[in-house]
Protein backbone atom coordinates (compact mmCIF):
# COMPACT_ATOMS: atom_id res chain seq x y z
CA UNK A 1 0.00 0.00 0.00
CA UNK A 2 2.95 2.54 1.15
CA UNK A 3 4.63 1.46 -2.27
CA UNK A 4 1.64 2.44 -3.83
CA UNK A 5 0.79 5.59 -2.80
CA UNK A 6 4.24 6.93 -2.16
CA UNK A 7 4.82 10.25 -4.63
CA UNK A 8 1.20 10.53 -5.11
CA UNK A 9 -0.97 13.29 -3.54
CA UNK A 10 -4.15 12.84 -5.98
CA UNK A 11 -5.78 9.22 -6.23
CA UNK A 12 -8.87 8.50 -8.53
CA UNK A 13 -10.63 4.79 -7.96
CA UNK A 14 -12.95 4.39 -10.95
CA UNK A 15 -14.51 1.37 -12.28
CA UNK A 16 -13.69 -0.31 -16.10
CA UNK A 17 -16.58 -1.90 -15.98
CA UNK A 18 -20.95 -1.39 -15.09
CA UNK A 19 -20.27 -0.72 -11.89
CA UNK A 20 -20.74 -2.32 -8.82
CA UNK A 21 -16.78 -3.91 -8.75
CA UNK A 22 -16.32 -3.24 -5.18
CA UNK A 23 -15.37 0.35 -4.98
CA UNK A 24 -16.44 0.65 -1.53
CA UNK A 25 -13.83 -1.48 -0.07
CA UNK A 26 -11.20 0.06 -1.68
CA UNK A 27 -12.22 3.55 -0.81
CA UNK A 28 -12.54 2.56 3.01
CA UNK A 29 -8.82 0.94 2.21
CA UNK A 30 -7.49 4.39 1.23
CA UNK A 31 -9.07 6.60 3.14
CA UNK A 32 -6.47 5.99 6.17
CA UNK A 33 -4.23 7.44 3.48
CA UNK A 34 -6.37 10.38 2.34
CA UNK A 35 -7.18 13.68 3.73
CA UNK A 36 -10.04 14.22 1.37
CA UNK A 37 -12.45 11.59 -0.21
CA UNK A 38 -14.31 13.49 -2.80
CA UNK A 39 -17.78 12.25 -4.92
CA UNK A 40 -17.68 13.90 -8.10
CA UNK A 41 -20.46 12.10 -10.75
CA UNK A 42 -23.66 10.31 -10.15
CA UNK A 43 -25.86 10.17 -7.44
CA UNK A 44 -27.98 7.70 -5.46
CA UNK A 45 -28.37 6.09 -8.07
CA UNK A 46 -24.80 4.40 -6.82
CA UNK A 47 -24.67 1.85 -4.09
CA UNK A 48 -21.71 1.55 -2.31
CA UNK A 49 -21.39 -1.75 0.31
CA UNK A 50 -18.93 -1.55 2.87
CA UNK A 51 -17.61 -3.83 5.41
CA UNK A 52 -15.99 -2.16 8.44
CA UNK A 53 -15.55 -3.60 11.84
CA UNK A 54 -18.89 -5.66 12.70
CA UNK A 55 -20.81 -3.56 10.85
CA UNK A 56 -22.02 -3.65 6.85
CA UNK A 57 -24.01 -0.49 5.74
CA UNK A 58 -24.53 0.97 2.18
CA UNK A 59 -24.29 4.70 1.25
CA UNK A 60 -25.15 5.27 -2.04
CA UNK A 61 -24.80 9.44 -2.35
CA UNK A 62 -22.44 10.11 0.49
CA UNK A 63 -18.97 9.00 -0.31
CA UNK A 64 -17.95 5.54 1.36
CA UNK A 65 -14.97 7.90 3.05
CA UNK A 66 -17.42 8.84 5.14
CA UNK A 67 -16.44 6.06 7.48
CA UNK A 68 -13.46 7.78 8.64
CA UNK A 69 -14.80 10.64 9.27
CA UNK A 70 -13.99 9.84 13.13
CA UNK A 71 -10.35 9.49 11.81
CA UNK A 72 -10.34 13.31 10.73
CA UNK A 73 -10.62 12.87 7.27
CA UNK A 74 -13.11 15.28 5.40
CA UNK A 75 -15.85 14.08 2.90
CA UNK A 76 -16.74 15.97 -0.01
CA UNK A 77 -19.78 15.34 -2.36
CA UNK A 78 -18.84 17.33 -5.70
CA UNK A 79 -20.15 20.06 -7.85
CA UNK A 80 -20.95 17.25 -10.60
CA UNK A 81 -23.41 15.09 -8.18
CA UNK A 82 -26.97 15.46 -8.46
CA UNK A 83 -27.90 15.64 -5.05
CA UNK A 84 -31.10 14.85 -3.17
CA UNK A 85 -31.33 16.22 -0.28
CA UNK A 86 -34.19 13.48 1.01
CA UNK A 87 -31.83 10.66 0.09
CA UNK A 88 -29.21 12.64 1.86
CA UNK A 89 -31.11 13.24 5.05
CA UNK A 90 -31.76 9.89 4.94
CA UNK A 91 -28.19 8.87 5.06
CA UNK A 92 -27.37 10.96 7.67
CA UNK A 93 -30.08 9.48 9.74
CA UNK A 94 -28.65 5.78 8.96
CA UNK A 95 -25.25 7.16 10.40
CA UNK A 96 -26.58 8.79 13.37
CA UNK A 97 -28.07 5.52 13.88
CA UNK A 98 -24.82 3.35 13.18
CA UNK A 99 -23.21 6.19 15.78
CA UNK A 100 -20.92 7.19 12.83
CA UNK A 101 -19.26 10.46 12.51
CA UNK A 102 -20.50 13.39 9.91
CA UNK A 103 -18.37 15.95 11.15
CA UNK A 104 -16.65 17.17 8.11
CA UNK A 105 -19.23 16.80 5.19
CA UNK A 106 -19.37 19.42 3.06
CA UNK A 107 -21.95 19.28 0.11
CA UNK A 108 -21.22 21.19 -3.74
CA UNK A 109 -23.49 24.54 -3.30
CA UNK A 110 -23.47 23.57 -6.89
CA UNK A 111 -24.13 20.24 -7.30
CA UNK A 112 -27.22 19.83 -9.55
CA UNK A 113 -30.34 19.73 -7.16
CA UNK A 114 -32.95 16.66 -7.56
CA UNK A 115 -36.70 17.91 -8.22
CA UNK A 116 -39.92 16.32 -7.81
CA UNK A 117 -39.68 16.57 -11.25
CA UNK A 118 -36.68 14.48 -12.14
CA UNK A 119 -38.12 11.29 -10.55
CA UNK A 120 -41.35 11.47 -12.64
CA UNK A 121 -40.01 11.93 -15.61
CA UNK A 122 -37.28 9.76 -15.14
CA UNK A 123 -39.96 6.64 -14.32
CA UNK A 124 -42.63 8.59 -17.36
CA UNK A 125 -39.38 7.63 -20.18
CA UNK A 126 -39.30 4.13 -18.60
CA UNK A 127 -42.69 3.44 -18.56
CA UNK A 128 -43.64 4.95 -22.37
CA UNK A 129 -39.58 3.86 -23.93
CA UNK A 130 -41.45 0.79 -25.65
CA UNK A 131 -38.57 -1.66 -26.00
CA UNK A 132 -36.03 0.88 -25.63
CA UNK A 133 -35.85 0.56 -21.50
CA UNK A 134 -32.72 1.74 -19.76
CA UNK A 135 -33.72 0.09 -17.06
CA UNK A 136 -33.03 3.57 -14.85
CA UNK A 137 -32.96 3.59 -11.11
CA UNK A 138 -35.59 6.09 -11.16
CA UNK A 139 -33.87 8.38 -9.22
CA UNK A 140 -34.02 11.54 -11.54
CA UNK A 141 -30.54 11.17 -12.51
CA UNK A 142 -31.20 11.71 -16.27
CA UNK A 143 -33.52 14.49 -16.08
CA UNK A 144 -31.45 16.44 -13.64
CA UNK A 145 -28.68 16.30 -15.48
CA UNK A 146 -30.89 16.97 -18.98
CA UNK A 147 -31.77 19.98 -17.37
CA UNK A 148 -28.46 21.21 -16.15
CA UNK A 149 -27.32 21.11 -19.94
CA UNK A 150 -31.21 22.72 -20.77
CA UNK A 151 -30.56 25.44 -18.18
CA UNK A 152 -33.72 24.69 -16.64
CA UNK A 153 -32.06 22.80 -13.89
CA UNK A 154 -31.50 24.57 -9.82
CA UNK A 155 -28.50 23.61 -7.71
CA UNK A 156 -27.82 23.04 -4.17
CA UNK A 157 -27.42 26.70 -3.12
CA UNK A 158 -30.45 27.06 -4.11
CA UNK A 159 -32.21 25.51 -0.76
CA UNK A 160 -30.52 28.48 0.99
CA UNK A 161 -32.72 31.11 0.02
CA UNK A 162 -36.35 31.03 -0.21
CA UNK A 163 -37.16 33.79 -2.43
CA UNK A 164 -34.92 32.84 -5.30
CA UNK A 165 -35.88 29.36 -4.59
CA UNK A 166 -39.57 30.31 -5.76
CA UNK A 167 -38.83 31.83 -8.61
CA UNK A 168 -37.28 29.45 -9.69
CA UNK A 169 -39.15 26.90 -9.34
CA UNK A 170 -42.04 28.45 -10.72
CA UNK A 171 -40.21 29.10 -13.85
CA UNK A 172 -39.03 25.81 -13.48
CA UNK A 173 -42.41 24.47 -13.31
CA UNK A 174 -43.97 26.07 -15.73
CA UNK A 175 -42.26 24.33 -18.23
CA UNK A 176 -42.13 20.95 -17.22
CA UNK A 177 -46.18 21.22 -16.67
CA UNK A 178 -46.09 22.11 -20.50
CA UNK A 179 -44.38 19.00 -20.92
CA UNK A 180 -46.12 16.59 -18.02
CA UNK A 181 -49.32 17.24 -20.43
CA UNK A 182 -48.06 15.53 -23.21
CA UNK A 183 -48.31 12.42 -20.89
CA UNK A 184 -51.48 10.18 -19.69
CA UNK A 185 -53.02 11.53 -16.67
CA UNK A 186 -53.58 8.48 -15.33
CA UNK A 187 -50.00 6.47 -16.08
CA UNK A 188 -48.40 9.83 -13.83
CA UNK A 189 -51.32 8.73 -11.31
CA UNK A 190 -50.31 5.39 -11.09
CA UNK A 191 -46.62 6.35 -10.93
CA UNK A 192 -47.32 8.99 -8.02
CA UNK A 193 -49.47 6.22 -6.49
CA UNK A 194 -46.20 4.36 -5.42
CA UNK A 195 -44.07 7.04 -4.62
CA UNK A 196 -45.03 8.92 -1.17
CA UNK A 197 -42.53 12.21 -1.95
CA UNK A 198 -43.87 12.46 -5.44
CA UNK A 199 -47.59 12.36 -4.08
CA UNK A 200 -46.81 15.02 -1.78
CA UNK A 201 -46.17 17.33 -4.30
CA UNK A 202 -48.57 16.57 -7.18
CA UNK A 203 -52.38 17.95 -6.64
CA UNK A 204 -54.95 16.79 -9.60
CA UNK A 205 -51.79 16.10 -11.47
CA UNK A 206 -49.85 18.98 -11.33
CA UNK A 207 -46.90 20.48 -8.75
CA UNK A 208 -47.85 22.22 -6.25
CA UNK A 209 -44.88 25.00 -6.37
CA UNK A 210 -45.71 25.94 -2.67
CA UNK A 211 -45.35 22.57 -1.28
CA UNK A 212 -42.09 21.84 -2.66
CA UNK A 213 -40.69 25.68 -1.71
CA UNK A 214 -41.94 24.37 1.77
CA UNK A 215 -40.61 20.99 1.95
CA UNK A 216 -37.19 22.39 -0.14
CA UNK A 217 -36.51 24.74 2.72
CA UNK A 218 -37.32 22.50 5.62
CA UNK A 219 -34.30 20.61 3.72
CA UNK A 220 -31.92 23.37 3.17
CA UNK A 221 -32.60 24.03 7.42
CA UNK A 222 -30.92 21.00 7.66
CA UNK A 223 -28.44 21.11 5.07
CA UNK A 224 -27.05 24.40 5.28
CA UNK A 225 -24.42 23.36 7.69
CA UNK A 226 -22.91 21.05 4.43
CA UNK A 227 -22.68 23.18 2.26
CA UNK A 228 -19.09 24.59 0.89
CA UNK A 229 -17.53 25.79 -1.77
CA UNK A 230 -16.03 22.25 -2.45
CA UNK A 231 -14.25 23.41 -6.09
CA UNK A 232 -12.02 25.46 -4.22
CA UNK A 233 -11.75 23.37 -1.32
CA UNK A 234 -10.70 20.89 -3.79
CA UNK A 235 -8.53 23.38 -5.85
CA UNK A 236 -6.67 24.54 -2.91
CA UNK A 237 -5.90 21.23 -1.61
CA UNK A 238 -3.97 19.91 -4.65
CA UNK A 239 -0.82 19.01 -4.36
CA UNK A 240 -0.59 19.37 -0.46
CA UNK A 241 -3.02 17.22 1.18
CA UNK A 242 -3.86 13.68 0.12
CA UNK A 243 -7.03 13.62 -1.80
CA UNK A 244 -9.31 10.15 -3.03
CA UNK A 245 -11.45 10.75 -5.79
CA UNK A 246 -14.40 8.33 -5.04
CA UNK A 247 -15.99 7.01 -8.73
CA UNK A 248 -19.62 6.28 -9.23
CA UNK A 249 -20.81 3.59 -11.27
CA UNK A 250 -18.30 2.62 -13.99
CA UNK A 251 -16.74 3.68 -17.79
CA UNK A 252 -19.11 1.28 -19.62
CA UNK A 253 -22.24 3.41 -18.05
CA UNK A 254 -20.08 6.74 -18.78
CA UNK A 255 -22.59 8.92 -20.69
CA UNK A 256 -19.40 10.11 -23.16
CA UNK A 257 -17.76 6.76 -23.35
CA UNK A 258 -20.02 3.76 -22.43
CA UNK A 259 -22.27 1.64 -23.92
CA UNK A 260 -24.28 4.39 -25.22
CA UNK A 261 -27.93 4.73 -24.83
CA UNK A 262 -27.51 2.30 -22.14
CA UNK A 263 -25.45 4.05 -19.60
CA UNK A 264 -26.52 6.88 -17.19
CA UNK A 265 -26.07 10.58 -17.33
CA UNK A 266 -23.27 11.77 -16.00
CA UNK A 267 -19.16 11.01 -17.01
CA UNK A 268 -18.04 8.46 -14.93
CA UNK A 269 -14.58 8.05 -16.08
CA UNK A 270 -11.73 9.77 -14.46
CA UNK A 271 -12.07 12.53 -16.46
CA UNK A 272 -15.74 13.29 -15.76
CA UNK A 273 -14.96 12.15 -12.27
CA UNK A 274 -12.12 14.97 -11.33
CA UNK A 275 -14.00 17.68 -13.45
CA UNK A 276 -16.92 16.91 -11.04
CA UNK A 277 -14.72 17.70 -8.01
CA UNK A 278 -13.37 21.21 -9.56
CA UNK A 279 -9.91 19.56 -10.90
CA UNK A 280 -8.84 18.38 -14.40
CA UNK A 281 -7.66 14.20 -15.27
CA UNK A 282 -3.71 15.66 -15.33
CA UNK A 283 -3.97 16.73 -11.54
CA UNK A 284 -4.81 12.33 -10.97
CA UNK A 285 -1.22 10.95 -9.98
CA UNK A 286 -2.44 7.54 -9.70
CA UNK A 287 -5.74 6.65 -11.66
CA UNK A 288 -6.63 3.09 -9.92
CA UNK A 289 -9.68 1.30 -12.35
CA UNK A 290 -11.46 -1.97 -10.89
CA UNK A 291 -13.00 -5.22 -12.39
CA UNK A 292 -13.99 -8.24 -11.28
CA UNK A 293 -11.78 -11.02 -11.19
CA UNK A 294 -12.66 -12.49 -14.25
CA UNK A 295 -16.03 -11.86 -14.58
CA UNK A 296 -18.90 -8.95 -15.23
CA UNK A 297 -21.96 -7.74 -13.88
CA UNK A 298 -24.66 -5.48 -14.96
CA UNK A 299 -28.05 -4.11 -13.51
CA UNK A 300 -30.52 -2.59 -16.15
CA UNK A 301 -30.44 -2.77 -19.64
CA UNK A 302 -28.43 -2.97 -22.36
CA UNK A 303 -26.20 -5.05 -24.31
CA UNK A 304 -23.67 -7.71 -22.56
CA UNK A 305 -22.03 -9.75 -25.06
CA UNK A 306 -20.67 -12.39 -22.37
CA UNK A 307 -24.17 -12.62 -20.20
CA UNK A 308 -24.19 -16.22 -19.04
CA UNK A 309 -27.60 -17.41 -20.69
CA UNK A 310 -27.81 -14.64 -22.93
CA UNK A 311 -31.16 -13.28 -23.67
CA UNK A 312 -32.92 -15.65 -21.65
CA UNK A 313 -30.85 -14.10 -18.44
CA UNK A 314 -31.49 -10.47 -19.38
CA UNK A 315 -35.06 -11.41 -20.00
CA UNK A 316 -34.99 -13.05 -16.36
CA UNK A 317 -33.40 -10.31 -14.73
CA UNK A 318 -35.35 -6.99 -16.48
CA UNK A 319 -38.40 -9.14 -17.20
CA UNK A 320 -39.65 -7.02 -13.73
CA UNK A 321 -40.72 -10.89 -12.29
CA UNK A 322 -37.70 -11.73 -10.57
CA UNK A 323 -36.01 -11.38 -7.58
CA UNK A 324 -33.74 -12.31 -5.18
CA UNK A 325 -35.99 -14.72 -2.42
CA UNK A 326 -37.97 -15.83 -5.97
CA UNK A 327 -34.47 -17.05 -7.29
CA UNK A 328 -33.43 -19.06 -4.86
CA UNK A 329 -36.30 -20.62 -4.37
CA UNK A 330 -36.30 -21.70 -7.94
CA UNK A 331 -32.76 -22.04 -8.15
CA UNK A 332 -31.88 -23.54 -4.60
CA UNK A 333 -28.77 -25.79 -5.25
CA UNK A 334 -27.53 -24.38 -8.76
CA UNK A 335 -24.14 -24.72 -9.69
CA UNK A 336 -21.07 -22.49 -10.91
CA UNK A 337 -20.67 -25.71 -13.23
CA UNK A 338 -24.07 -26.06 -14.43
CA UNK A 339 -24.17 -27.40 -18.35
CA UNK A 340 -26.94 -24.85 -18.70
CA UNK A 341 -25.47 -21.17 -18.90
CA UNK A 342 -28.68 -19.46 -17.34
CA UNK A 343 -28.63 -21.77 -14.29
CA UNK A 344 -24.77 -21.56 -14.32
CA UNK A 345 -25.11 -17.80 -14.48
CA UNK A 346 -27.75 -17.68 -11.18
CA UNK A 347 -25.26 -19.90 -9.36
CA UNK A 348 -22.64 -16.95 -9.71
CA UNK A 349 -24.58 -14.15 -9.44
CA UNK A 350 -25.88 -16.17 -6.09
CA UNK A 351 -22.17 -16.87 -4.90
CA UNK A 352 -21.39 -13.50 -5.92
CA UNK A 353 -24.09 -11.64 -3.70
CA UNK A 354 -24.40 -10.06 -7.46
CA UNK A 355 -27.82 -7.98 -5.99
CA UNK A 356 -28.56 -4.08 -6.93
CA UNK A 357 -27.22 -2.47 -3.57
CA UNK A 358 -29.98 0.67 -4.81
CA UNK A 359 -32.69 -0.93 -6.53
CA UNK A 360 -32.39 -5.03 -5.39
CA UNK A 361 -32.24 -5.89 -8.62
CA UNK A 362 -30.28 -9.46 -9.55
CA UNK A 363 -27.16 -8.06 -11.91
CA UNK A 364 -26.82 -9.70 -15.04
CA UNK A 365 -23.32 -11.80 -14.93
CA UNK A 366 -21.12 -13.02 -17.60
CA UNK A 367 -17.53 -13.64 -18.42
CA UNK A 368 -14.59 -11.16 -18.36
CA UNK A 369 -14.85 -9.45 -21.87
CA UNK A 370 -11.54 -8.36 -23.20
CA UNK A 371 -12.73 -6.63 -26.49
CA UNK A 372 -14.42 -3.92 -23.90
CA UNK A 373 -11.71 -4.16 -21.46
CA UNK A 374 -9.31 -3.19 -24.40
CA UNK A 375 -11.62 -0.32 -25.29
CA UNK A 376 -11.85 1.42 -22.22
CA UNK A 377 -7.77 0.60 -21.44
CA UNK A 378 -7.89 3.23 -24.08
CA UNK A 379 -8.69 6.56 -22.60
CA UNK A 380 -7.22 5.13 -18.95
CA UNK A 381 -4.64 4.21 -17.19
CA UNK A 382 -3.03 0.92 -16.98
CA UNK A 383 -3.34 0.45 -12.77
CA UNK A 384 -6.12 -1.86 -12.02
CA UNK A 385 -7.18 -3.67 -9.32
CA UNK A 386 -9.21 -7.08 -9.20
CA UNK A 387 -11.70 -8.03 -7.12
CA UNK A 388 -13.88 -10.70 -6.03
CA UNK A 389 -11.69 -13.46 -7.16
CA UNK A 390 -12.77 -15.64 -4.32
CA UNK A 391 -16.15 -16.03 -5.90
CA UNK A 392 -14.48 -18.12 -8.94
CA UNK A 393 -13.17 -20.65 -6.42
CA UNK A 394 -15.35 -23.52 -7.25
CA UNK A 395 -15.83 -23.32 -11.44
CA UNK A 396 -13.71 -25.86 -12.81
CA UNK A 397 -13.12 -24.09 -15.72
CA UNK A 398 -12.74 -20.17 -16.33
CA UNK A 399 -14.13 -18.37 -19.79
CA UNK A 400 -12.71 -15.48 -21.02
CA UNK A 401 -13.95 -13.97 -24.10
CA UNK A 402 -10.77 -13.06 -26.58
CA UNK A 403 -12.49 -11.51 -29.32
CA UNK A 404 -16.06 -10.99 -30.81
CA UNK A 405 -17.31 -12.13 -34.48
CA UNK A 406 -19.91 -9.61 -35.98
CA UNK A 407 -22.93 -11.00 -36.89
CA UNK A 408 -24.88 -7.99 -38.20
CA UNK A 409 -25.32 -5.27 -41.11
CA UNK A 410 -22.40 -3.46 -42.40
CA UNK A 411 -21.27 -0.60 -40.23
CA UNK A 412 -19.30 2.20 -41.32
CA UNK A 413 -16.86 2.83 -38.84
CA UNK A 414 -13.55 5.45 -38.65
CA UNK A 415 -11.75 3.18 -36.23
CA UNK A 416 -9.34 1.61 -38.63
CA UNK A 417 -7.45 -0.42 -35.82
CA UNK A 418 -9.92 -2.54 -35.14
CA UNK A 419 -10.56 -3.55 -38.80
CA UNK A 420 -8.36 -2.83 -42.11
CA UNK A 421 -10.82 -1.16 -44.11
CA UNK A 422 -14.19 0.97 -43.31
CA UNK A 423 -16.74 -0.89 -43.06
CA UNK A 424 -17.33 -3.96 -40.33
CA UNK A 425 -18.82 -6.93 -41.78
CA UNK A 426 -20.94 -9.97 -41.09
CA UNK A 427 -18.43 -12.60 -40.22
CA UNK A 428 -15.19 -9.79 -38.95
CA UNK A 429 -13.75 -10.49 -36.08
CA UNK A 430 -13.27 -7.54 -33.51
CA UNK A 431 -10.96 -7.22 -31.11
CA UNK A 432 -11.64 -4.02 -29.46
CA UNK A 433 -15.47 -2.77 -28.90
CA UNK A 434 -17.58 -0.54 -30.07
CA UNK A 435 -19.80 1.70 -27.48
CA UNK A 436 -22.62 1.63 -30.15
CA UNK A 437 -25.47 -0.50 -28.15
CA UNK A 438 -26.42 -1.82 -31.12
CA UNK A 439 -23.17 -3.29 -32.68
CA UNK A 440 -22.56 -4.94 -29.41
CA UNK A 441 -25.93 -6.59 -29.58
CA UNK A 442 -24.53 -8.45 -32.89
CA UNK A 443 -21.16 -9.33 -31.39
CA UNK A 444 -20.68 -12.95 -30.63
CA UNK A 445 -17.87 -13.61 -28.33
CA UNK A 446 -15.40 -15.99 -28.86
CA UNK A 447 -13.90 -17.82 -25.42
CA UNK A 448 -10.44 -19.04 -24.39
CA UNK A 449 -11.06 -21.83 -21.93
CA UNK A 450 -9.29 -21.95 -19.35
CA UNK A 451 -8.97 -24.98 -16.02
CA UNK A 452 -10.44 -23.35 -12.18
CA UNK A 453 -8.35 -23.13 -9.86
CA UNK A 454 -10.65 -25.21 -7.49
CA UNK A 455 -9.30 -23.90 -4.14
CA UNK A 456 -10.39 -20.82 -1.31
CA UNK A 457 -7.98 -18.52 -1.97
CA UNK A 458 -9.33 -16.37 1.03
CA UNK A 459 -6.30 -16.75 3.05
CA UNK A 460 -4.03 -15.49 0.16
CA UNK A 461 -1.83 -12.69 1.34
CA UNK A 462 0.65 -12.81 -1.33
CA UNK A 463 0.89 -13.23 -5.14
CA UNK A 464 3.09 -16.32 -4.96
CA UNK A 465 0.79 -18.26 -2.62
CA UNK A 466 -2.11 -18.02 -5.34
CA UNK A 467 -2.95 -21.24 -7.10
CA UNK A 468 -1.12 -21.34 -10.55
CA UNK A 469 -4.54 -21.85 -12.12
CA UNK A 470 -5.58 -18.51 -11.10
CA UNK A 471 -1.57 -16.87 -12.34
CA UNK A 472 -1.92 -17.80 -15.42
CA UNK A 473 -5.49 -16.53 -16.21
CA UNK A 474 -4.29 -12.80 -14.37
CA UNK A 475 -0.90 -13.17 -17.21
CA UNK A 476 -3.24 -13.75 -20.04
CA UNK A 477 -5.39 -11.01 -19.36
CA UNK A 478 -2.28 -9.04 -18.86
CA UNK A 479 -0.59 -9.24 -22.08
CA UNK A 480 -4.11 -9.21 -23.78
CA UNK A 481 -4.79 -5.97 -22.79
CA UNK A 482 -1.62 -4.39 -21.64
CA UNK A 483 -3.16 -3.98 -17.94
CA UNK A 484 -1.12 -3.75 -14.78
CA UNK A 485 -2.83 -5.38 -12.04
CA UNK A 486 -1.71 -3.44 -8.92
CA UNK A 487 -4.32 -5.45 -6.12
CA UNK A 488 -6.06 -8.31 -6.28
CA UNK A 489 -8.88 -8.66 -3.47
CA UNK A 490 -9.85 -12.34 -2.36
CA UNK A 491 -12.30 -11.40 -0.32
CA UNK A 492 -14.72 -8.38 1.10
CA UNK A 493 -12.57 -7.96 4.63
CA UNK A 494 -10.07 -5.39 4.35
CA UNK A 495 -7.08 -8.16 4.96
CA UNK A 496 -8.43 -10.09 1.97
CA UNK A 497 -6.00 -7.93 0.09
CA UNK A 498 -3.06 -8.66 -2.03
CA UNK A 499 -0.86 -5.72 -3.63
CA UNK A 500 1.48 -6.49 -5.93
P1 LIG B 1 -29.75 5.79 -14.03
O1 LIG B 1 -28.38 6.26 -13.71
O2 LIG B 1 -30.57 5.56 -12.80
O3 LIG B 1 -30.43 6.62 -15.04
O4 LIG B 1 -29.62 4.34 -14.68
C1 LIG B 1 -29.04 4.14 -15.95
C2 LIG B 1 -28.36 2.79 -16.02
O5 LIG B 1 -27.20 2.79 -15.19
C3 LIG B 1 -29.21 1.63 -15.52
O6 LIG B 1 -28.88 0.48 -16.29
C4 LIG B 1 -28.75 1.44 -14.10
O7 LIG B 1 -28.97 0.13 -13.64
C5 LIG B 1 -27.28 1.75 -14.23
N1 LIG B 1 -26.68 2.25 -13.01
C6 LIG B 1 -26.83 3.48 -12.46
N2 LIG B 1 -26.10 3.59 -11.34
C7 LIG B 1 -25.47 2.41 -11.17
C8 LIG B 1 -24.56 1.92 -10.20
O8 LIG B 1 -24.14 2.60 -9.26
N3 LIG B 1 -24.11 0.65 -10.39
C9 LIG B 1 -24.51 -0.10 -11.43
N4 LIG B 1 -25.36 0.31 -12.37
C10 LIG B 1 -25.84 1.56 -12.24
MG1 LIG C 1 -22.71 -0.17 -6.64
Amino acid sequence: MRKLTENCKTIAITCRQWGDTGKGKFVDLFADWADIIARGVGGDNAGHTICAGEKTLIMHLIPSGIFNDSKGKHNVIGSGVAFNPRSFLKEIETLDLAHLSHNRLSVAYNAKLILPTHGLLDKLREAVANGGKIGSTGKGIGPVYADHADRQGLTVNDLLNRDFFQKKIIRHLEYKTRILRAFDSELINQIAAKDFELNRFLKNGKFDAEAITEAYMEYGRLIGRYVADTDDLLRTAVGNLNILLEGAQGDLLSVDYGTYPYVTSSDCTAGGLARGVGLNESQIDLSLGIIKGFYMTRVGCGPFPTERGGKKSDEWCNGGHANKAKEDMLYAGASVGDEDEFIAGIALRQAGGEYGATTGRLRRVGWLDLPLLRYVRKFNSEDIILTKLDVLSTCEEIKICHHYIYHGPDFAYAGEKIHDGDKIREGDELYEAIPDALVLEACEPVYEVFPGWKEDIRGCRNFDSLPQNLKKILEYVVCETDIRPRILSVGPRPEETIFI
